[in-house]
């Protein structure tokens, strides 16, 4: 079966529906006929300063949240990324592989940076993506599914896996970014021409899985919608009704189009009011089975250790063959 391999930051409380329909959604449909490895990436977390303590809980909540929206341990290995020590060390085999040219033209550490100015941005941050690569590489996947916003990680990653098989022997499978057209980019609800991001969105433009059920169907009510009162999808000239057509149409598996029939002669108040209803039946369930996986412990703790095993097993064997090949003697 071919490979699928994605991680997530545990940099917040709870994903949003960026995270979700941009990318977890694909997670739990892919692990069906495929061999899914899915990592909570807590060596990325830490290239902006985390408090230790709720950086732990995060990312227990962000495992739990992985199972609860259907991640299944049976099929796939589900890890916390620092449990599996080859990420790091792949990542410094290919930091010597990375131009620091290559490395600056990497979109994300110039938005990151952006705000405290390049001197205060970590050498962490900096080379980010190349630790990114090692993640992908080590499981030589055949897709990585995630959003629009990481698709230059994944050429970077495709670069630096042909270069090190150029340089020295075919090791790596150049992975193909699994990205959802209708999906790759949910807006921010009071800014829909920007992504909904943990980091950049108000509280009100995010739609947090776990927030409090009336919580989220309020912020739906309030998020912000074009001029006019037609709701058709238009990407251009109706951004925000266009963003609420498309959470509505990935959750309910209604077409776009039969939406706008549906609303035909209806305002922007229906829809918004009708979607609310559907996102509380979404997360109501969603909330109560992340909430008692957060209870069991034990269960968590095992689920993630016996991912880590299954990890460990592939990224060894990957990180093994690198060594070998760049001349790193073995010890006696
Ligand atoms: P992260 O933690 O920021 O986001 C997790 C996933 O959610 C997607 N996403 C979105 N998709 C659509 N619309 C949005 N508004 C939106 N916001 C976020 C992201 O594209 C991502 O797929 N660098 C990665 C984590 C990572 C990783 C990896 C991913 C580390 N190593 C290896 C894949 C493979 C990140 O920061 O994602």
């Amino acid at each position: 079966r071919p490979r699928v391999l994605s991680g997530i930051q545990p940099t917040a409380d709870s994903f949003h529906f960026g995270n979700y329909l941009g990318a977890l959604r694909q997670w739990v449909a892919l692990q069906e006929e495929h061999e899914p490895f899915f990592f909570v990436a807590d060596l990325h977390a830490i290239t902006v300063e985390q408090d230790p303590k709720v950086l732990r809980e995060r990312t227990l909540r962000a495992a739990a949240q992985l199972l609860a929206m259907g991640v299944d341990p049976d099929r796939a290995a589900v890890f916390v990324q620092s449990h599996v020590p080859e990420h790091a060390q792949l990542s410094w085999v290919l930091q010597c592989l990375t131009g620091f040219g290559e490395a600056r033209r990497m979109t994300q550490f110039k938005d990151k940076s952006a705000k405290g100015g390049e001197g205060a941005a970590s050498v962490g941050l900096f080379t980010y993506p190349v630790l990114q690569a090692a993640d992908i590489l080590l499981y030589r996947p055949h897709f990585v599914p995630v959003g629009e916003d990481q698709r230059q990680h994944l050429e970077l990653t495709r670069d630096l896996a042909g270069r090190f098989n150029h340089r020295y022997k075919k090791t790596f499978r150049l992975p193909e970014p699994y990205i959802l057209e209708a999906t790759a980019k949910i807006g921010d609800l009071q800014d829909p021409t920007s992504k909904m991001s943990k980091s950049a969105s108000s509280p009100a433009g995010i739609v947090e899985m776990l927030d409090e059920p009336r919580v989220s169907a309020k912020k739906i009510r309030s998020a912000v919608t074009d001029s006019g009162s037609e709701v058709r999808f238009d990407a251009a000239e109706k951004p925000g009704v266009s963003n609420l057509l498309t959470i509505y149409a990935a959750l309910t598996g209604a077409p776009v189009a039969d939406l706008e029939e549906q609303y035909a002669g209806h305002g922007y108040g229906d829809l918004k009011r009708d979607l609310a209803e559907v996102v509380v039946e979404f997360v109501t369930p969603f909330r109560d089975r992340t909430l008692a996986l957060m209870e069991d412990r034990s269960h968590l703790d095992a689920v993630l250790a016996a991912g880590a095993v299954r990890a460990r097993e592939v990224a060894s064997r990957t990180l093994g063959d690198v060594y070998d090949r760049v001349g790193f003697t073995r010890p006696a």
